[in-house]
């Protein structure tokens, strides 16, 4: 499970609760907690991947779901450039805000159309991979 989602995102909830410390900038810690929320939808889908939790198609659809609903926020809480000496954002979010945002279009758009579409256990490693697939298209660029 760590592994799965080290590759995916580069990611981990032990050190994003570690990140989040020391946080003066209330717009920082909103998109940071945005983010954590995000990835907590994907741990659910990535325990049924590996079948650390049994395969639940409601609870897939439903964490599906709500990471479409917070990559709908990504852009707005995003769109200033706030900065935080804990901030893993680069700069150059904000030299190329449009490929930014359309990442965080495109991260809905996948998980929007998995919150119907998955129904079988066949159905969620396919979801991890192209979910997973975002997260790392946007750290590569813009997250240090
Ligand atoms: C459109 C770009 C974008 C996408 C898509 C994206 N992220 Fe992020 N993510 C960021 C940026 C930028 C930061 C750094 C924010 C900061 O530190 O100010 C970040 C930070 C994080 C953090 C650390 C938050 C913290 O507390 O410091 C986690 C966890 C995270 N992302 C998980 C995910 C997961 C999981 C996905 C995919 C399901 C994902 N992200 C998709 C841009 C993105």
């Amino acid at each position: 499970m760590r592994k799965m989602i080290i590759l995916l995102c580069g990611v981990m909830t032990a050190t994003t609760l570690l990140a989040h410390t020391g946080v003066q900038n209330p717009a920082v810690m909103a998109r940071m907690n945005s983010m954590s929320a995000i990835a907590e939808d994907l741990k659910v889908i990535a325990l049924m991947a590996r079948g650390e939790e049994p395969f639940d198609a409601e609870a897939a659809r439903a964490a599906a779901a709500s990471i479409a609903a917070e990559s709908a926020q990504i852009e707005a809480l995003f769109t200033e450039p706030e900065d935080d000496p804990k901030s893993e954002a680069k700069p150059s979010i904000w030299e190329n805000f449009a490929q930014f945002s359309s990442i965080a279009a495109e991260m809905e758009a996948i998980a929007l159309g998995l919150s119907t579409s998955i129904q079988t256990s066949e159905d969620i490693r396919p979801a991890l991979a192209s979910l997973g697939q975002s997260c790392r298209t946007c750290h590569e660029a813009f997250r240090e």
